[in-house]
């Protein structure tokens, strides 16, 4: 597995955060804190300036935002960070993952080598938070937080430490048991996410079609119960997958189609098997159909649907659900050249349907449709496509959520929620057959373009005709991926993906 950029330990501690040593403590602080609470200890301890800086109207402790005080011998950690986590009544999982990622983010800012976590002392029995999810989310927001993309700056003013270890703090040992539960998936996540980031924000230079079949290959021999077998070339060609080769054809760099596998022990016939799919072109200039200039350097991220898969196989293989877990990545770079596939072209995919081509940058849908005729071909029931597919997607819904389309109300309702508890939210868009007949061709069987509106849902409804009896659902992360971040975050990919299909695997039966 590519190795860690910065190497995130986290532990759970049973304590008094007032007395342990540290860089730094982070605690939540809620904007109608009562009495009796940890952040009112902590003022009469500072001789009131957490009062004071509230009252000066520098920390509103809104969800976000953050304040560094300094301790002065008056603590065991040399600083204190306060934390917003907005109104009690409202708080949520998500709050407090984004507050302590937030905190970690500070934590690397400041050099700090350790960070001790009371983000969660003060929320409200009622607020119904178990602390084995508490201690899941605070690990993958330290893990979250900490992630910085500098593989590759020389300058030695970019140098931060190289570990960070974060301690969840609790004076109970009931809640500490359960804290350490969710710590120990938490810190899975978390690192298979940031393993994530870390590929995708390799520039397309470093990471094409080969290149990320290695590390693909690299991750399944560090992980048993994973198994990667790729698809070269000339296999593609005997299988006819004629998508992943036609988009592939016009780069130096050949495609390949990575199938990760995991499989419980004691697996059966009748064991579950899901397939998850992911986009991966590890860059996209369009090809013959050229995208503009401006901003073209982004689409290193077009291999981001393919990247989540990656990261949630690496999850999922670690924290072993009792299903089998097919992870299948096309992996294609576009480009224009003499090779290339060309608008006009009619191109035989792997199902045996034909799609007449006519925007050579509609080329995610040309490499999903072979993956996921595939993924039924090795007999997964219920198949999850995520793809940086349309831009109309992020016209249609931000750069905060990604697209929901399939054609199993049952299996779109459990990505929903997958989606609440992790965090990685989604949108349910249509993509019935009225989208499917702006796409008939009169010279094959399907053109690779629908008409001008609704660009997202005409996506959907291409892959769609791909699906044979398989549940299915496909997630446009367009938006998402990069963009989506909020400006906290560190600059880069955000590994969106690993925990929604991570959690979804890990409750599918
Ligand atoms: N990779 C792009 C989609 C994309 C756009 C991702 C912006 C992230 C940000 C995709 O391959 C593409 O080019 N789609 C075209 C489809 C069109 C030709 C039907 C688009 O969105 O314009
Ligand atoms: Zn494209
Ligand atoms: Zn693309």
């Amino acid at each position: 597995m590519a190795k860690a950029l910065i190497q995130i330990a986290v532990k759970v501690q049973k304590g008094d955060c007032l007395n342990l040593a540290g860089d730094l403590l982070a605690v939540g602080v809620f904007s109608d804190s009562p009495a009796k609470s940890l952040v009112k200890t902590l003022d009469k301890m500072l001789g009131g300036s957490v009062e004071k800086v509230k009252k000066l109207g520098d920390f509103e402790a809104k969800p976000n935002t953050s304040c560094l005080l300094y301790a002065d011998g008056k603590l065991g950690a040399k600083r204190l960070l306060l934390l917003g986590l907005g109104k009690r009544k409202k708080i949520t999982l998500n709050v407090l993952r984004e507050a302590v990622a937030l905190a970690a983010t500070k934590a690397v800012g400041l050099k700090a080598k350790s960070v001790l976590l009371s983000l969660h002392t003060d929320v409200p029995g009622s607020a119904k938070l178990d602390s084995v999810q508490i201690g899941q989310l605070l690990a993958e927001g330290a893990c979250f937080g900490a992630y910085r993309y500098d593989e590759y700056l020389t300058d030695k003013k970019h140098k931060r430490p190289a570990n960070l270890k974060a301690v969840v703090v609790d004076s109970d040992a009931a809640v500490v048991t359960k804290l350490r539960k969710g710590v120990s998936v938490g810190v899975v996540t978390g690192h298979a996410q940031n393993f994530a980031r870390t590929i995708a924000n390799r520039p397309g230079n470093v990471i094409n079609p080969v290149t990320l079949a290695a590390e693909a290959k690299k991750l399944a021999k560090s992980i048993s119960g994973l198994r990667c077998t790729v698809l070269d070339e000339k296999q593609l060609k005997q299988k006819k997958m004629g998508g992943i080769l036609a988009v592939g054809q016009g780069s130096a760099t050949p495609p390949r189609l990575i199938v990760l596998h995991y499989s419980p022990v004691g697996a059966t016939k009748s064991t579950p098997v899901l397939g998850l799919v992911g986009k991966a072109v590890t860059f996209d200039s369009g090809g013959i159909s050229l995208k503009p200039g401006a901003g073209m350097h982004d689409m290193k991220f077009d291999k981001s649907g393919g990247i989540a898969v990656l990261g949630a196989m690496n999850a999922i293989a670690q924290l072993k659900p009792k299903c089998r877990v097919y992870g299948l990545i096309p992996a294609a770079e576009n480009m224009p050249g003499s090779d290339s596939y060309r608008p006009g072209d009619i191109v035989t995919t792997y199902s045996g349907k034909t799609v007449e081509i006519q925007n050579t940058d509609a080329e995610g849908r040309m490499i999903l449709c072979d993956a996921i005729s595939y993924a039924e071909k090795l007999g997964c029931k219920s198949i999850v496509d995520i793809a940086t597919l349309t831009g109309a997607c992020v016209v249609a819904i931000g750069q905060k959520r990604a697209g929901l389309m399939g054609n199993d109300d049952a299996l779109v309702a459990k990505l929903k929620k997958a989606s609440d508890t992790t965090g990685e939210r989604v949108w349910h868009l249509p993509c019935d057959d009225e989208f499917v007949e702006e796409m008939k061709s009169k010279i094959a069987d399907l053109k690779n373009l629908g008409g001008k509106w609704g660009g997202a849902c005409t996506g959907a409804a291409f892959l769609s005709q791909f699906v044979d009896k398989a549940k299915w659902a496909h997630i446009d992360m367009a938006g998402v991926g990069v963009w989506g971040a909020s400006e906290n975050d560190a600059p880069g990919s955000i590994g969106f993906g690993v925990r929604l299909l991570t959690a979804f695997a890990m409750n599918y039966k």
